[in-house]
């Protein structure tokens, strides 16, 4: 049985997750209209229902142990981008802060001593680093190739190697 404070810790997660999922669909659009940008519409349309994964995932764990998964609000996220590295940016931002949610999750299971949360959560500690180190490594292509727009069409045309890693 979860305690309240696990119960609404893993809620809250639940959100972010959902919010990761919607801000990724926005990038996903926001990309699908700019010419050229087809791999990297994929990338994200990808990543949007990697991270509804994420959340259906806690969902179900929230109810087998006896809580009650809560279906969360969520605010319209950033619509459209002034460039690509900057949609990379917010994505690498948002994996960070993420990452630091988990761990405070992890920091809680163990404070309230909830071995089979804490067991579950190492799922996406590691999802977690994957997801933080993909985002790294595409923003450091992209600082490397600047404004040069060979290097673009070839980032755009091998994105999605990175998502066949997971
Ligand atoms: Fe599920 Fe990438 O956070």
């Amino acid at each position: 049985m979860l305690s309240k404070a696990i119960a609404e810790a893993l809620n809250k997660q639940v959100q972010m997750e959902a919010e990761s999922s919607q801000a990724y669909l926005a990038m996903a659009s926001w990309a699908d209209i700019q010419p050229g940008l087809d791999g990297v519409a994929g990338f994200f349309f990808q990543q949007a229902d990697e991270e509804r994964m994420h959340m259906l995932k806690l969902m179900k764990f929230i109810n087998e142990r006896g809580g009650f998964a809560v279906v969360p609000a969520l605010e319209q996220p950033i619509l459209t981008y002034q460039s690509l590295i900057r949609v990379f940016q917010e994505f690498l931002k948002h994996e960070v802060a993420v990452s630091e949610s988990i761990n405070e999750l992890v920091h809680l299971s163990l404070a309230e001593k909830d071995y089979a949360t804490h067991n579950f959560l190492q799922w996406y500690v590691t999802e977690q680093m994957e997801e933080e180190n993909t985002a790294r490594i595409l923003n450091d292509k992209l600082e490397l190739i600047g404004e040069d727009k060979s290097g673009l069409y070839l980032f755009d045309r091998d994105i999605l190697a990175y998502r066949g890693k997971k």
